[in-house]
């Protein structure tokens, strides 16, 4: 039985030894568990004289239960310790200041977005959005642009299958809108356009805002007095507008309108290459034909819509050289809107 105690020393000391809960717990079945050597010891038992089971039973007992009490207290010590490790390397610091978030802007597309709506709302203009897919119909055919129609070169399309593109201009939501809608109109309608065009002052993706009004008596003066009143209120309170003779299928008269140069008061600068004027918009009334085609009848009612080109007007009023600034997301540029 001198066996049993030195058992007992040598788990003391491995128990001592092992340097985590885990290590303890392999110990600990080494002797106590089902193939362990106290177990093992136990088992011994049957092959002893029936008189001397009874004392050997009672020793094996009392080193089980003092390898026990020894594995439990010991475990309990590296318990306490595993957690205190724990708990140093969780720490959090409550008094370390947070992750400040960054402020975003509104991007001056946008910005002028929102600024157009507001000017035209301000004079009775309701919003109205077509779709960026369009059909040949209302995109050209219906704005008196029919196929082999030589404008059409005007605008190199993209076209996504047989009769279907990407608009290349809002106009095509007058149409749209003038199906659904007996005048009096007065429709604004900002989107997305899409044009096979690429440089410094173009992009393949731009923004567009278009204006559509018919009614009774619309005359072409109805369409400077508005848009006088948007220069005024984009540009400058000082801003005068000109109307140039243009060409646009859908229009009849069509005119380029001109704003006073915002840069030098009209007296000539670089910007507007000496002219004192620049170019925005195109606009005109409404050619009898495309009334027609949305069945409203050209002979009691008349309109003039308006087209312009939402990326020309931030580069205008923010000083902005390049187109391609606006879409590369870069923060620098972009901050500056803040
Ligand atoms: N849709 C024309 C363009 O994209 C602009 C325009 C709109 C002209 C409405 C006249 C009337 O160039």
């Amino acid at each position: 039985m001198e066996e049993d105690l030195r058992l007992a020393e040598e788990a003391e000391a491995l128990a001592e030894q092992a340097e985590d809960s885990r290590a303890l717990y392999e110990v600990k079945m080494q002797y106590l568990g089902r193939t362990g050597k106290v177990t093992a010891l136990m088992k011994r038992m049957k092959d002893l004289a029936q008189e001397l089971r009874p004392a050997f039973g009672k020793k094996v007992n009392a080193l089980r239960e003092k390898l026990e009490s020894l594995f439990a207290a010991r475990e309990e010590k590296l318990k306490e310790k595993e957690l205190a490790a724990r708990l140093a390397g969780e720490r959090i610091d409550v008094t370390e200041p947070g992750r400040k978030l960054q402020k975003g802007a509104l991007h001056p597309v946008t910005r002028v977005k929102n600024e157009l709506i507001d000017v035209f709302a301000g004079m009775g203009f309701e919003v109205f959005e077509g779709p960026e897919i369009e059909t040949d119909y209302y995109n050209f055919t219906a704005l008196n642009t029919p196929a082999d129609h030589p404008a059409r070169d005007m605008q190199d399309t993209f076209y996504v299958a047989d009769g279907i593109l990407l608009r290349t201009q809002t106009s095509a939501g007058q149409i749209r809108l003038m199906e659904k809608k007996k005048p009096p109109i007065k429709m604004l309608s900002p989107g997305r356009v899409f044009r096979s065009d690429d440089d410094a002052t173009h992009s393949p993706m731009f923004h567009q805002m278009e204006g559509l009004v018919v009614d009774k008596g619309i005359t072409l003066c109805d369409l400077q007095g508005m848009l006088d009143e948007f220069a005024r209120k984009v540009f400058a309170e000082t801003s005068k507008t000109r109307l140039r003779p243009s060409y646009f299928p859908f229009t009849e008269p069509s005119v380029e309108v001109d704003v006073s140069c915002a840069a030098c008061g009209g007296k000539g600068c670089s910007l507007c290459k000496g002219t004192g004027w620049i170019e925005v918009l195109g606009a005109g009334m409404v050619n009898r034909r495309v009334l027609e085609n949305c069945g409203v009848d050209p002979d009691v009612y008349t309109g003039f819509a308006f087209g312009m080109g939402i990326e020309r007007i931030a580069m205008l009023k923010y000083g902005i050289n390049n187109i391609k600034l606006l879409t590369e997301n870069d923060t620098r540029f972009l901050e500056q809107f803040k």
